[in-house]
């Protein structure tokens, strides 16, 4: 048995994990911004959940959910940095305000909760780190500039933070979804006012995410089993793509990068110095 802090564990991948971990006999900590939005867990597991109020744009918030769950469970074994939202604006189109919410929400929000966790995790060499990323962090569409760039500068965060743990026993793992049927681009998604000459690519994008809502190929109760299952494996991957969608899409992308390397391999290379200069 486990001690889990889940972010978002209202709704989508953080309800599907927390329940799917609570059934699996761990421990939760449901950081969410509405405790009342998981009543229903905290009821079902007496003793097992336990809902903690949590804002990933509050500084002040890591440290304190970080303190609650020890209080609570005496231990913290796993974080699922869970909790996001996206936003609809060509880059152009984003206001100061969207930019700074966003950006507190995925990247700087989440980070503050990794480096909370990281004193317990070090003192007892051992603990995970898992975190929801995205496909558009890797292969971006247009739109999601503001987005796909938070999550992009947490996959990097995270990337460089594993090899500072990796021989205090400490593991992370990015999990990269493509669309999962959840409320991120119905109720959760903040957009922007479209400027006509953004129709088509925001707007065409966009129209594909509303056509998509409700029909979401990805299924977050398996995906939630999935990432569990990382648990069990002492060499958990540092990236897990989940569902055909993101893993078609990712593959893509590895290839075009590859062939562009390649084509222009002659300008980029010969630009050392010489050997012994
Ligand atoms: N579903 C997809 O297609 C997809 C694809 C790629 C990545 N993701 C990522 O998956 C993660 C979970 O999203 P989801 O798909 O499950 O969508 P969701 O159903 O909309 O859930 C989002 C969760 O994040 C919480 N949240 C938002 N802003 C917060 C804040 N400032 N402080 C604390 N909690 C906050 C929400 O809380 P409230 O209930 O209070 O709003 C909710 O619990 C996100 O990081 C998202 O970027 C999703």
């Amino acid at each position: 048995m486990k001690t889990i802090l889940i972010t978002g564990a209202s709704t989508g991948f953080g309800r599907a994990l927390s329940t799917e971990a609570l059934k699996r006999g761990h421990q939760v900590a449901l950081a969410v911004r509405t405790p009342g939005s998981v009543a229903d867990l905290v009821e079902a597991y007496p003793g097992k959940a336990h809902a903690i109020r949590f804002d990933l744009t509050n500084p002040l918030d890591a440290e304190r959910v970080v303190k609650e769950t020890l209080e609570k469970f005496a231990s913290l074994d796993v974080l699922i940095n869970n909790a996001g939202y996206g936003l609809l604006a060509a880059l152009e189109e984003s206001t100061d305000e969207q930019l700074a919410r966003n950006l507190e929400t995925n990247f700087t929000g989440p980070f503050r909760l990794i480096r909370a966790v990281l004193p317990v995790m070090r003192a007892q060499q051992g603990g995970r780190v898992i975190t929801m990323s995205a496909i558009a962090a890797y292969a971006n569409h247009p739109g999601f500039a503001v987005y796909g760039g938070a999550k992009a500068a947490l996959d990097a965060a995270c990337d460089a933070a594993s090899q500072e743990v990796a021989s205090l026993g400490i593991k992370f793992t990015q999990v990269i979804p493509g669309p999962f049927r959840t409320d991120f681009i119905g109720r959760s998604l903040d957009q922007s006012p479209r400027l006509p000459d953004y129709e088509a690519s925001v707007g065409k994008f966009g129209g594909f995410l509303s056509k998509m809502d409700g029909k979401q190929p990805g299924d977050p109760a398996k995906a939630a089993s999935a990432i569990l299952d990382l648990l069990n494996e002492e060499k958990p991957p540092f990236r897990l793509v989940i569902g055909a969608y993101g893993n078609n899409t990712f593959a893509k992308k590895i290839a075009s990068m590859e062939a562009e390397l390649n084509a222009w391999k002659e300008k980029g290379l010969p630009t050392d110095f010489l050997p012994g200069a």
